[in-house]
């Protein structure tokens, strides 16, 4: 049975002090109470509110990850391992992370981000709508995102980094890391082959880090895998017209990635 929306905003309220009330469906969207700890990703934090991962955010491990991603948005476990497995070096614990941990600059979290600020000029781990505005006025009157609406974001988003972040870390680490971002949003919240998605669910995914099922969305029924990620990003990079500010060395990230 779907509940009400007031219910579910008062199920929010009620929990913000740090109580929470359990939600009768397990997946239902809960609001992080003041103890629970959310990371810069998005996706996690949809997932944690969503009870696919811990709610509090706390002591989760790569297999929790991947399963959540899958059960969740169909993301094959090989589209998110490596991302995963650097998640760990966030802390001290041998095999689990930490949501807000995430936020260790330079190791996932880069700058030029979407929706929040860089690193060296305030806090590069929460939602801010100041940032999110170039992605949120993007492909003006249409009613999707797509691939070149997505490398037009990223190149305005640097841009502003660019101008105002004298500190700005802008390797072809970050650009790839940006570039699978930007397909992974295209991705959950629409096709994950055209790589067009509805406006309205990816600000909802972005603004709440809630799955806009009342509006309509749905599970992808393609399997979202590092090849569907990486066909989209091809397209997204090519829009972006990017250029590195440093170089970094090469970066292996498995048997066969390298950056
Ligand atoms: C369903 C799976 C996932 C989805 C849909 C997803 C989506 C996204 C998106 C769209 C962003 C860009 C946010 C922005 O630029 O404002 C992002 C950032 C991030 N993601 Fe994820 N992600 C997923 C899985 C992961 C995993 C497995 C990790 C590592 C444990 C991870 C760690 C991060 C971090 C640290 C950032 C911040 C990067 C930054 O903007 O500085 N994500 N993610
Ligand atoms: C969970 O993580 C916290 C740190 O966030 C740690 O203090 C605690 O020992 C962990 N609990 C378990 C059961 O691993
Ligand atoms: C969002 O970022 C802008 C620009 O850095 C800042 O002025 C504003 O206070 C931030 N808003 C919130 C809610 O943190
Ligand atoms: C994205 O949408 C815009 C506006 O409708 C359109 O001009 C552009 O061709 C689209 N790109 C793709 C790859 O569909
Ligand atoms: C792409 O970047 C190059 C180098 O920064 C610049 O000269 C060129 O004008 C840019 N092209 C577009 C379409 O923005």
């Amino acid at each position: 049975m779907q509940l009400p929306k007031f219910v579910l905003y008062l199920a929010a309220l009620a929990t913000s002090s740090g109580r929470r009330t359990i939600p009768t469906d397990t997946h239902q969207w809960v609001a992080p109470t003041s103890t629970d700890v959310r990371s810069p990703c998005p996706g996690l934090n949809t997932l944690a509110n969503h009870g696919y991962l811990p709610r509090d955010g706390r002591n989760i491990s790569v297999p929790m990850i991947l399963d959540a991603a899958l059960e969740a948005f169909n993301v094959d476990p090989d589209g998110l391992v490596v991302a995963a497995k650097f998640g760990l070096l966030s802390g001290n614990a041998p095999t689990t992370l930490d949501l807000d941990a995430l936020a260790l600059h330079s190791l996932i979290e880069h700058d030029a981000s979407l929706s929040r600020g860089d690193f060296a000029l305030g806090d590069n781990l929460r939602f801010n709508e100041t940032f999110f505005m170039t992605l949120a006025n993007a492909n003006p009157g249409a009613d999707n995102y797509n691939t070149t609406s997505a490398g037009q974001v990223m190149h305005d988003r640097l841009a502003i980094s660019l101008a105002t972040n004298p500190s700005i870390t802008n390797t072809p680490k970050e650009f790839a890391l940006r570039t699978i971002e930007s397909s992974l949003y295209l991705s959950v919240m629409g096709n994950p082959l055209t790589g067009i998605a509805p406006k309205e669910f990816v600000q909802i995914f972005f603004r709440e880090e809630r799955m806009p099922i009342e509006e309509g969305w749905t599970r992808p029924t393609t399997s979202i895998t590092r090849a569907t990620l990486n066909a989209l990003g091809a397209v997204i990079a090519a829009n972006a017209n990017w250029t590195a500010t440093q170089e970094c060395e090469p970066l292996v990230l498995g048997p066969d990635t390298t950056i």
